[in-house]
C-alpha cells in the first residue's frame, strides 16, 4: 500500500513511508517533531484485558522505537455489536486505559465501528528533538545489535490455538507482549545509539533488514545468541508455523546468508511474525555495555545478537546468520 502514496514534497516530513520506518515524523518548529504512528489487531490472547495491555504496549512502541516520547493517544476499535460481548469489551478497553496510565499517555478521544471480529489498537502521537530522530537510515558500521525481548510470539499463539502450550509458557508469552519498550527507549536515548527499531510483523530479520537497506549496510548475526521463548522452539520442531512466519521465510530468503550449521528450526523463529515484539537497538560499541547494563538492570533483557558490517549496495546475503 505504501508504495502507492504520491512523494512527499511538504520539507516538514522529516520521515516519510520511503524507508519502512516505525512511524512517520513531522516538524512542528526547530525543537519540537511529532512522532506518528497507528496500530490495531485481533486478539493475539485469549485474556480481554491483556489483549487490550498488549494493544496498548504494541502501538506506543513504534514511538519508542523512534527515540521519541509518547505523550497522546486515540483509541481504535472494532467489535461486534452481541450485548454478550460489551463485558468482554469493557476489559478489553479497561487493559488499554491501564497500560496507557503505566506509560504516562492520556487517550484524549478515538473511533469505533461495528465489525463481526473485534480489532483494537491506538493511534500514537510522541514529541522529539528533529536532531535526535533514531530513523531506519542511521544504523554504522561497527555497531553492535540488542535485542530487548524473546522472540516467537507467532509460534507460541499458533501453539496455544492447538491447545500445545502450558499455563507457564502462555503466562511468559502475554507479559513479554504486555511489557512497555519505554524503559529500554529511555535508556537508549540517554546513552546514545546509532538508531532501533522494534520487532513486530516482518520478524527479527525483516525489520533487521529495514534498518540495513536504509543504512546501506550488512550484518552478522549468531542464532544462538537470539533468545527465544520456551516451547518456540519444540514447537517449531513440530510444524506449529503460522502463515505469516512462512511468508517472511519466503519474502526475507533473499536477503541472508545462512551458515550451514544453521538449524531449519532457527531458520523460521528468526523469521517469526512478532506481535508487541522489543527493540533492535544498533549502539556504537564503546556504548554497548553502558546500554546493557542499564536495560538489565531493569531486568529487561539486552541480548547482543549480531552487529552491523561494512555496507555493500548488493541486497543478496546482506544479513549473514550463523549458529
Ligand atoms: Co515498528
Ligand atoms: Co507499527
Amino acid at each position: 500500500m505504501l508504495g502507492q502514496l504520491p512523494p512527499i514534497m511538504d520539507p516538514n516530513v522529516l520521515v516519510g513511508s520511503s524507508n519502512a520506518d516505525d512511524a512517520g515524523v513531522y516538524r512542528i518548529n526547530g525543537d519540537t517533531a511529532a512522532v506518528l504512528t497507528v496500530d490495531f489487531f485481533t486478539p493475539i490472547v485469549d485474556d480481554p484485558y491483556m489483549f487490550g495491555a498488549i494493544a496498548a504496549a504494541n502501538s506506543l512502541s513504534d514511538v519508542y522505537a523512534m527515540g521519541g516520547r509518547p505523550v497522546v493517544s486515540l483509541n481504535v476499535a472494532m467489535f461486534p455489536e452481541d450485548p454478550d460481548f460489551f463485558p468482554v469489551l469493557k476489559q478489553i478497553i479497561q487493559g488499554g486505559i491501564d497500560k496507557m496510565a503505566e506509560a504516562g499517555v492520556p487517550i484524549i478521544g478515538g473511533h469505533t465501528i461495528k465489525d463481526k471480529e473485534p480489532k483494537f489498537g491506538f493511534m500514537v502521537m510522541g514529541l522529539i528533538h528533529p536532531d535526535n530522530i533514531l530513523d531506519n537510515a542511521k544504523a554504522r558500521p561497527g555497531d553492535a545489535i540488542v535485542l530487548t525481548k524473546p522472540i516467537g510470539t507467532g509460534i507460541i499463539s499458533t501453539g496455544i490455538k492447538a491447545g500445545r502450550v502450558g499455563e507457564d509458557a502462555i503466562a511468559e508469552f502475554t507479559r513479554s507482549m504486555a511489557a512497555l519498550n519505554r524503559r529500554a527507549g529511555e535508556i537508549m536515548v540517554q546513552v546514545g545509539v546509532s538508531t532501533a527499531t522494534d520487532v513486530t510483523g516482518f520478524g527479527l530479520l525483516g525489520h533487521l533488514n529495514e534498518v540495513l537497506s536504509a543504512s546501506r549496510v550488512k550484518a552478522n548475526i549468531f542464532a544462538s545468541r537470539v533468545p527465544f521463548f520456551t516451547d518456540a522452539e519444540k514447537l517449531t520442531a513440530q510444524n506449529v508455523v503460522p502463515g505469516g512466519t512462512i511468508a517472511n521465510l519466503k519474502n526475507y530468503g533473499p536477503f541472508v546468508k545462512w551458515a550451514g550449521n544453521v538449524s531449519e528450526v532457527h531458520k523460521i523463529l528468526l523469521n517469526d511474525a512478532q506481535t508487541s515484539g522489543g527493540l533492535l537497538i544498533f549502539v556504537p560499541r564503546e556504548n554497548l555495555e553502558r546500554l546493557s547494563r542499564l536495560i538489565e538492570e531493569e531486568g529487561i533483557l539486552a541480548a547482543h545478537i549480531g552487529d552491523v558490517t561494512e555496507g555493500a549496495l548488493i541486497a543478496e546475503g546482506r544479513i549473514s546468520v550463523e549458529a
